[in-house]
């Protein structure tokens, strides 16, 4: 049986620090949950406006700004149309400071069947504190009584120091994590291959 690795993640930054200084970030610094997703309520808004395009979240912004984060533009944001939405698509290997990002893997939405890794490299911006990832599909190989021995994803460089590993199907699951302004944050994927 060979590896299965599959997964497209939005990533997006929430705005816990404008509008609780803090506070929220500490009392529930990571909490694993939301199965289905839940909507951004009040106090987990992104600090830009949001649209949708085909079904997962996307950034409004001007269109330099757009262009500057290596996004794509699908479209005008509804009510104003100074602002595009704004589609920032990356992989493996790559590094973003863009407000709303999607990570795939590079065969997505197929399957990678080889061995690999695979990190996305995030750089934080100022007056950031927190970031959520919401597992748009998220198909590793499950955990064994030793916990994910196959596949992996973890998050680096979070406030809270590592995370747990997460393996198996966590599809419609979210997570949110407070982090270090203009700190790096590493998302990463391991995938091996499997004898048998
Ligand atoms: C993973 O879980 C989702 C949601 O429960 C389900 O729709 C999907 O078919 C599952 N994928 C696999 C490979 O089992």
């Amino acid at each position: 049986m060979a590896a299965v690795m599959r997964i497209i993640l939005a990533v997006s930054f929430a705005g816990f620090c404008l509008l609780a200084g803090g506070a929220l970030a500490e009392r529930q610094p990571r909490h694993m949950l939301d199965r289905p997703k839940l909507v951004h309520n009040a106090l987990d808004a992104p600090v830009y406006p949001v649209c949708s395009v085909g079904g997962r979240q996307a950034a409004c912004l001007r269109s330099e700004a757009c262009t500057s984060q290596g996004g794509r533009f699908t479209g005008f944001c509804a009510g104003d149309p100074t602002l595009v939405c704004c589609v920032v698509e990356k992989t493996c290997d790559d590094e973003t400071s863009a407000h709303s990002v999607t990570f795939r893997n590079p065969s997505f939405p197929l399957e990678n069947l080889r061995p690999r890794l695979c990190p996305l490299m995030i750089k934080v911006g100022r007056d950031i504190c927190s970031m959520r990832v919401d597992m748009n599909v998220f198909e590793l190989e499950p955990a064994t009584k030793s916990g994910c021995i196959f596949d992996m994803f973890v998050i680096l460089g979070t406030v809270e120091g590592p995370t747990a590993s997460l393996c198996g199907n966590m599809t419609g699951f979210a997570t949110t994590f407070a982090v270090k302004e203009l700190s790096d944050v590493t998302l990463s994927l391991v995938a091996q291959a499997m004898e048998g």
